[in-house]
């Protein structure tokens, strides 16, 4: 059969990979893809979000499954406009992709099931925001432990972690007074701040039944040391030992499953991928977010590691027959993904840098590269995004995987590449600590 990925990035490109690799599949495409979806499938020109477009190649070509990697089309309602249309697509409705197009309908959500997250307070404007502070803490008071974030989707900025009296109120005045995030910032939630480690914890649901997927841990802030602004991840690995067995049961049961049947009895079922964003608190795992969809740069060591067929996990939910499927089967390997990233980014950057070293990398045992912010000119493969490549690799260790996915780096130059050193380090404290 013929398969269609939505997207552009490194998610898109380890999705199109492991997909191309099944016996099932004749020929996969990717929508509008990059340099690297271009060499292991077919790229096509059209955007992830022109949905009119999109059916038209679907029926064109006889795609028999579209998998869309990316939260804006499916927030926008891909999934509802392919189905009235007969076509057979992998990820939530728009109803279902609330949960991450809308931290209150999220929070809300989490509250009502019982599930364990932050306390919060939704606010309709910037002043009722300010007085909710002014009275909770008195103006003497400088420590404000408060977390701000706008309702809706902003490329993962929206969401401002404060510790003083001032940046709480500087947060809500730039969400919710200067838009800074535009009609994301209509609403806003004010949450306590957690503290303690963060981990991603997958799992694929046909909304009835799931099937969960190893733990990862990403590196949402920019710089070593988690300093620095944040990022839409500069480097994952998976599995994470930061969740014991016992906590991934905990959180299957009391975060997983317990939001599978919310969203079932609210008539709002959810197929696709469930991402739990959680702390791992001195009281437990509490969710931070949900998204709708595979994470990235998750996604790239997630994948790395599937020895089975991924079409038994996505026809399985599209299907509703995850529950008939043969659970999947894991390289034993841990593997660990570093994000290389344009000079500039999470800022302002420039594009078309000529990247070079990239076959030298690829030929590395055990290595793969991922494109995300890359694309063809003129016979080179360029810079083309904020996050250009995630370097991922397996290795009998997390450090062996680490040092494989670093040589991989160090074989690839750009003007101005850059990238965090101390991918996957976390994993390597609890190991020492144990
Ligand atoms: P979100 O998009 O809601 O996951 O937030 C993005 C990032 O902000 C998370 O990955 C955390 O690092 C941080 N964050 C969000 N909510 C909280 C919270 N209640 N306490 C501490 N950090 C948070
Ligand atoms: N890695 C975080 C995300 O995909 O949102």
């Amino acid at each position: 059969m013929n398969v269609l990925v939505v997207g552009n990035g490194g998610r898109e490109h380890a999705l199109s990979w492991k997909i191309a690799q099944s016996s099932r599949v004749d020929r996969v495409f990717v929508a509008p893809g990059n340099a690297g979806t271009e060499i292991d499938a077919e790229n096509v020109a059209i955007p992830a979000t022109d949905f009119g477009e999109l059916i038209k190649f679907a029926k064109q070509n006889e795609i028999l499954l579209t998998v869309v990697g990316p939260e804006i089309p499916l927030a926008e309602g891909i999934t509802d406009v392919f189905a009235a249309e007969g076509l057979r697509v992998f990820g939530p409705s728009k109803a279902a992709a609330q949960l991450e197009g809308s931290k209150v309908f999220c929070k809300n959500l989490l509250r009502h099931a019982d599930i364990p997250t932050a306390d919060y307070r939704v606010f309709d404007d910037a002043d009722s925001a300010r007085h909710h502070i002014e009275e909770r803490y008195p103006s003497d008071v400088e420590d404000v432990p408060v977390v701000v974030k706008a309702d809706g989707l902003a490329a993962g900025k929206g969401v401002i972690v404060c510790s003083r009296r001032e940046e709480v109120l500087l947060a809500i005045e730039r969400i919710a007074r200067d838009r800074e995030f535009g009609a994301a910032g209509s609403r806003l939630v004010i949450e306590e701040r957690l503290d303690g480690q963060e981990a991603s914890v997958l799992a694929f649901t046909d909304g009835r039944s799931i099937v969960t997927l190893p733990p990862a841990q990403d590196h949402k802030p920019a710089y070593d040391g988690d300093t620095g602004p944040n990022t839409g991840g500069m480097g994952a690995y998976c599995p994470t030992p930061l969740v014991s067995p016992a906590t991934l049961r905990e959180v299957e049961e009391h975060v997983l499953v317990s939001t599978v049947h919310a969203l079932k009895r609210s008539r709002n079922p959810f197929r696709g991928v469930l991402y739990a964003g959680l702390m791992l608190t001195n009281q437990g795992p509490k969710v931070l977010e949900f998204n709708v969809r595979f994470g990235d740069p998750e996604c790239q060591p997630l994948l790395m590691r599937l020895k089975s067929d991924v079409m038994d996990l996505l026809e399985g939910t599209v299907d509703g027959k995850l529950d008939e499927i043969t659970l999947p089967e894991w390289d034993e390997r841990p593997a660990v993904c570093v994000v290389m990233a344009s000079e500039g980014y999470p800022g302002s950057y420039e594009k078309g840098r000529v990247i070079r070293g990239l076959s030298e990398a690829g030929e590395l045992k055990d290595v793969k590269v991922f494109h995300a912010g890359t694309a063809s000119s003129e016979g080179d493969v360029v810079t083309n995004g904020g996050r250009v490549l995630g370097v991922t690799a397996l290795g009998d260790s997390v450090s062996a995987a680490k040092l494989r996915a670093y040589s991989g780096v160090k074989k690839i130059r750009w003007k101005g590449a850059w990238c965090r050193k101390d991918i996957s380090d976390k994993a390597l404290t609890v190991i020492n600590d144990s």
